[in-house]
């Protein structure tokens, strides 16, 4: 029988998901397709019922629903445990629901993409310290990173993030500003820059060190005005579209058992939104 998957969010009609999914299923020979679904919160509970029963193999989870789903699922990753969200489920073969999150994962892998074995013995600055900072921090220390700093506007949210971590260091904005030549990867995670609705930078990347990776999760725009301020800077960029096709590449692997093609994917959506 024909499986089928699904992405759950609200709104959903912007989703990049089901046309990415439903091309690697084209180019992997598989007979399958992926369809956006509009969930309302109060929809939740029983649309996780329905797709269950209407034979859904697996789905997707964006926002407003990535927390709020776990206690509808029978088991959770580490990877949740840590994040306190899911972004990915799968239906196993006995009906069990089995929620993970490749986000933090994703980041991870779009950065070896670049930069093969570059990453984890690098002196990492966090600038941000919400949902998508704890899943990269994660990844990260769960890949082997141990020189791990976080910053954020709010010092308190970087602190209890640092608590899960207890190698890693904390410190406010403008310290980090005035010491980031001494990290060698800076990973920006707030969404300032995004959609060019908030202008601005969380941090002046200037004083950088030639060389340093910098990487945004961001990608609308392409290149934030922090990216773009770091390339001119010297550094080696990265905007967030690896981030995005990595974390759908490992929930496909999941579904499947096949890692995608990400580097034409990656060009593809990098075309359509440049
Ligand atoms: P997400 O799940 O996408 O990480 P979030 O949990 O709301 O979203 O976290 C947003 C991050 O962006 C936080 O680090 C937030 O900083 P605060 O903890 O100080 O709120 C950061 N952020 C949002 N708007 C910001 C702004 N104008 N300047 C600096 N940081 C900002």
């Amino acid at each position: 029988m024909k499986k089928w998957y699904a992405v759950i969010g609200d709104p959903i009609a912007q989703s990049m998901s089901p046309a990415m999914h439903d091309a690697w299923f084209k180019e992997n020979g598989i007979d399958a397709s992926y369809i956006p679904v509009r969930v309302k919160s109060e929809d939740l509970e029983k649309t996780v019922a329905s797709l269950k029963q209407l034979g859904c193999s697996g789905w997707n989870v964006t926002v407003p629903h990535k927390t709020a789903i776990i206690p509808f699922l029978d088991e959770v990753d580490e990877a949740v445990k840590q994040m306190n969200a899911v972004n990915t489920v799968c239906v196993m073969e006995d009906g069990t629901l089995y929620g993970t999150n490749t986000d933090g994962r994703g980041f991870y892998r779009s950065l070896e993409e670049v930069y093969p074995g570059e990453v984890i013995n690098r002196s990492i600055l966090m600038i941000g310290a919400g949902g998508a900072a704890s899943g990269i921090a994660f990844a990260l220390h769960e890949a082997g990173c141990r020189s791990l700093t976080f910053t954020n506007r709010t010092v308190e949210k970087a602190e209890q993030l640092q608590g899960k971590y207890p190698d890693a260091t904390v410190l406010s904005i403008e310290e980090a500003e005035a010491m980031v030549n001494q990290y060698s990867l800076l990973v920006q995670t707030t969404s300032v820059g995004m959609n060019y609705a908030q202008s601005g930078m969380p941090l002046n990347p200037t004083g950088i060190h030639k060389d340093t990776i910098v990487a945004d999760i961001i990608y609308n725009p392409l290149e934030t005005e922090f990216l773009h301020q770091a390339r001119i800077s010297g550094g080696r960029t990265v905007n967030g579209i690896g981030m995005f096709v990595h974390q759908g590449a490992l929930a496909f692997e999941l579904w499947t058992g096949i890692y995608p093609d990400t580097t034409t994917m990656i060009q593809t959506i990098s075309e359509k939104l440049g």
